[in-house]
């Protein structure tokens, strides 16, 4: 969910949605606002029909709304935009939901585990509760609190101390403009501070047009915002600081740039994105440098084996990984998602580093994981591209991507600057261990600071891309082939195309075909197949047969291959030229024609790029 809250001297509506536009990423399932009407403040005052508004759908709904029925002037306001966990995404469950007097509103990210328990004991007292939501219930419970005195800091750290699960709440007192409070507890919250004005965001992307001074904040923190600033509580009542930061990202990276979607024009960065994430890396030494890896090399010798969790795009992310630390570094890498690590009781001490790979440095299941891992003595390194996130903050150490702000749902800068990242990191991991000398790594280093170009040569084909893709409106089913590092870049090609277009889509390797899947192959059937560059071990040839195999049976072969390999022709029916690049690398280009594939097609279907059905850019409850 997107959570924004204002106060200050703009217009309170016109911050609320703006900064709601920018979050809708993080989920569309409804959205509402609140405000604090300017000439609220006496006696019984409540949040009226008039300063609440809420719809089910996108924004635009709510926006609709809103120009039909303007709310009041108004300098302090609360928004959110959600995405569904408790009851369905209609009117009635949109936040803000508002306590029994509708004195308090309140909107709400993540889960309150022990609602049931609460609402069961509000019912008893009377309230009525109008909506199937966990928030509702805290809503009630912050207004009692309110009502029998305190002030809105003190009723939330009073409510706070009862809750249990992952929440960020935001607040407004129908009495009360002069503040709006908020907590977190396992769920993200940042605070933006302007001259005169105070903001509240689910991360700056709510704000940065106003304001680039940031505060993060900690674990179960209490935050109350003025036109004057921000000042921070534990749940017990006790001060604590933030930590103040300046965010460097630039505003025109939030807008589509004349591209019909975010995830459109964030593919075409792609080579800047690979660049900025390599930029610095190289010491004076000509040795590679990793700025936070705040790890010493004592430390990083003393891993006997690394445990890569994620989710998503990027689980595959960590699966490449797996096949460069390994080759390059000689340590046992397994890669687990992390929901399924955290509940299984991992084998974990203090030589094993965990590597924790999150676009959003957000998403629960991963940051549950690396808590675990943490308590087990392990030391946990991140790869994220959200500076201020939680998993960065959790972490022994952190490289990260330079992607800048990704908007698009699926993601496709960030798994490209992930996978740099992993490289660097293996890279870094064989000069600390000396399994890999030096000037192979000043090799590697050097073909990863060609890869932008050997992508924008990719970019060109898109036309290609785009003339193919739509040629497969009609199909209801797509296989997609890789091996070794290529195997997950086929798996993330299916998931692009589940994502955006809906469509049955399945990654497997390619060896592995013979044993079961090729059943599904039939005439006709689509299959991406991903070769792997010629001339390493039998790669490249085996990678030959298992197309033959499929299209022996009467499969349509799109072939990714690198330039100049001829073999691969007589068995594509389509053939996409991949530039040449080394089999470690091959994902970095391989994936492109992909995401383009399933950018187009989905586009073709009608569908939302941007804001596929039921899904969200970060997940923040597990
Ligand atoms: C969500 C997004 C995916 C993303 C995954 C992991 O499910 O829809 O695109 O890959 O979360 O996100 P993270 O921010 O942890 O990389």
């Amino acid at each position: 969910c997107g959570i924004v809250g204002y106060v200050g001297e703009r217009p309170a509506q016109q911050v609320v949605i703006e900064g709601l536009r920018r979050l809708e990423y993080r989920g569309y399932d409804s959205a509402g606002i609140a405000i604090v009407a300017s000439d609220a403040g006496d006696d019984g005052a409540a949040f009226g029909e008039n300063a609440v508004q809420k719809r089910a759908g996108k924004l635009a709904n709510l926006e609709k709304a809103l120009a039909a029925t303007p709310l009041p002037p108004a300098t302090t306001g609360i928004g959110h935009t959600r995405w569904a966990t408790h009851g369905q995404p209609n009117d009635a469950n949109a936040h803000p939901h508002l306590g029994e007097r509708g004195r308090v509103a309140l909107v709400h990210n993540g889960i309150i585990e022990n609602f049931a328990e609460l609402r069961d004991r509000l019912e008893a007292d009377g309230h009525v509760l109008r909506s199937e939501t966990d928030t509702e219930v805290a809503a009630h419970l912050l207004e009692l609190e309110v009502e029998a005195g305190h002030d809105l800091t003190t009723a939330m750290q009073r409510v706070c101390r009862r809750l249990e699960g992952a929440f960020t709440l935001v607040a407004a007192d129908a009495r009360d403009g002069s503040r709006v409070v908020a907590a977190r507890r396992n769920s993200p919250l940042v605070v933006g501070l302007g001259e005169g004005e105070s903001f509240l965001g689910s991360d700056v992307a709510a704000f940065i047009e106003f304001t680039r001074e940031a505060l993060e904040l900690g674990q179960d923190q209490v935050v109350t915002i003025t036109r004057d600033g921000a000042e921070i509580t534990t749940f017990d009542g006790t001060p604590a600081q933030g930590r103040r930061y300046h965010v460097d990202w630039d505003l025109s990276a939030a807008e589509k740039d004349g591209h019909d979607w975010f995830m459109r024009k964030e593919i075409f960065e792609q080579p800047r994105a690979v660049a900025d994430s390599l930029l610095g890396r190289r010491g004076v030494d000509g040795r590679l440098q990793l700025d936070e890896m705040r790890l010493s090399d004592q430390e990083l010798r003393d891993i006997t084996k690394i445990i890569i969790i994620a989710c998503g795009t990027s689980f595959y992310a960590g699966m490449v990984a797996k096949y460069a630390i390994e080759h390059w570094c000689r340590i046992p890498v397994e890669v687990e998602l992390a929901s399924e690590f955290r509940y299984r009781d991992p084998i974990l001490d203090y030589s094993t580093l965990v590597v924790a790979i999150s676009q959003s440095g957000e998403t629960a299941d991963t940051l549950q994981a690396i808590r675990h891992a943490r308590t087990q003595r392990s030391k946990v390194l991140a790869i994220c591209n959200t500076n201020g996130s939680t998993i960065p903050r959790e972490s022994d150490a952190v490289i990260y991507t330079h992607a800048g702000p990704e908007i698009g749902v699926a993601s496709t800068k960030g798994f490209l600057t992930q996978l740099v990242a992993c490289y660097l990191l293996a890279l870094y991991l064989a000069q600390v261990k000396g399994t890999r000398f030096g000037d192979e790594i000043d090799q590697v280093l050097g073909q990863l600071e060609a890869m932008p170009e050997q992508i924008e040569k990719v970019l060109a084909l898109a036309p290609d891309v785009y003339a193919l893709a739509r040629e497969h409106v009609q199909s209801r089913s797509v296989l997609f082939l890789g091996r070794h590092a290529g195997y997950p870049v086929a798996l993330e090609g299916a998931l692009k195309l589940k994502e955006l277009a809906y469509l049955h889509a399945e990654g497997f390797a390619a060896g592995e075909l013979k044993h079961g899947p090729i059943a599904l192959v039939e005439e006709g059937l689509p299959v991406l197949c991903v070769v792997p560059p010629r001339g390493r071990d039998q790669l490249h040839d085996k990678m030959l047969s298992g197309i033959q195999e499929v299209r022996a049976r009467g499969a349509r072969t799109l072939c990714l291959a690198e330039e100049g390999d001829e073999q691969v022709a007589p068995y594509a029916d389509e053939l996409i030229r991949l530039p040449r690049v080394p089999v470690l690398l091959q994902p970095l280009v391989a994936v492109v024609p992909l995401q383009l594939f399933a950018c187009e097609l989905a586009t073709a279907l009608g569908y939302d790029v941007d804001q596929p059905r039921n899904l969200a850019k970060s997940v923040t409850v597990e």
